[in-house]
């Protein structure tokens, strides 16, 4: 059966320590795995923009022996030159797998069951699975462990990251509280299904509008920007209710003394993180940036055993 990496929970929990174990042996040794020798190709479809996943996954292709080819999600106009549906067919006939970043959820799920080929969500509105895996990674090195860490996500919950860290953070066992004004919450069917796979990992998903309340204790302080792809013409609305959100260092303090602060970038300084916060000694979010190699790596790897 062929394996995809769609959401976070496509990955039970101890397949997902089983990555993040063969993410860290990749980093200590990243030309070790040529699972890709040949090499195959690996397509990289991008309806939106993109930096840290076109070139993490095109150099981390590159690492595993494999061509990665970027198709212009643009040029190929899916959905009305030709549907999804013969897109996943045709590029399941010329790649190993397939990584597309686009809006609906529901188009990466279509892909998923026509390219007979793994296919990993590289963003959608709904989920950004690639990046927890970087930031799972991320936390591991820096406080040792995932379960039982407490994690604060500010700021925008409703938004990809929101409902990815909701469900990864619940998967590794971890305590994730979301600050985020009335209406700006994870999605309530993602929240339910994080509190499922909690109770088997003894994590947690808690949801509060009182940013001081979620940060509270904290050893992970994380928050994304307020105006994610897609959502624009809402910037102005946002930009009135998150300010309270930020991550300043007044907000950092009610972190514990050691927390660190993770963003998935871009960042927009002044905004939902402060410049002397990004840039301070508690950020790690250059070490984030980074993992996005090595972690989709060795997802992919996994799949491509896997299937
Ligand atoms: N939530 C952001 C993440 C960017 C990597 C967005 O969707 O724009």
């Amino acid at each position: 059966m062929t394996r995809h990496f769609l959401r976070d929970d496509d990955l039970s929990p101890s397949e997902l320590l089983e990555v993040l174990d063969l993410a860290d042996r990749m980093k200590a040794a990243p030309f070790d795995a040529q699972p890709l020798r040949g090499p195959r190709t690996v397509a990289l479809v991008f309806d939106r923009p993109t930096l840290r996943t076109q070139v993490s996954f095109a150099a981390g292709i590159a690492e595993l022996g494999g061509n990665p080819m970027t198709v212009d999600g643009g040029l190929a106009a899916m959905g009305s030159r030709e549907g999804v549906e013969d897109v996943a067919r045709i590029l399941g006939r010329q790649a190993a797998a397939i990584v597309w970043r686009t809006a609906h959820q529901g188009d990466v799920v279509t892909m998923a069951a026509y390219a007979g080929v793994p296919v990993l969500n590289a963003l959608t509105d709904d989920f950004h699975p690639c990046q927890l895996l970087a930031d799972l990674q991320t936390v591991r090195e820096h406080k040792g462990r995932l379960a039982g860490v407490r994690v604060a996500f500010v700021g925008d919950g409703a938004c990809n990251m929101g409902n990815s860290w909701a469900l990864a953070g619940a998967s590794a066992g971890m305590h994730v509280v979301v600050g985020a004004p009335d209406g700006y919450s994870p999605d309530a069917h993602v929240v339910a299904r994080a509190r499922e796979i909690a109770e088997d990992t003894g994590g947690s998903v808690e949801l509060t509008t009182d940013a001081v309340e979620a940060v509270k204790g904290a050893d992970v302080v994380v928050t994304d920007s307020w105006v994610s792809m897609g959502r624009e013409e809402e910037a102005q609305e946002r930009l009135r209710v998150f300010p309270p959100y930020g991550v300043t260092d007044d907000l950092l303090a009610h972190a514990a003394p050691d927390a660190v602060v993770m963003h998935c970038l871009p960042a927009y300084r002044g905004k939902e993180i402060a410049e002397e916060v990004i840039e301070g000694p508690q950020s790690v979010v250059w070490d984030e940036a980074e993992n996005r190699r090595h972690a989709q790596k060795a997802v992919l790897a996994w799949l491509l055993e896997r299937s």
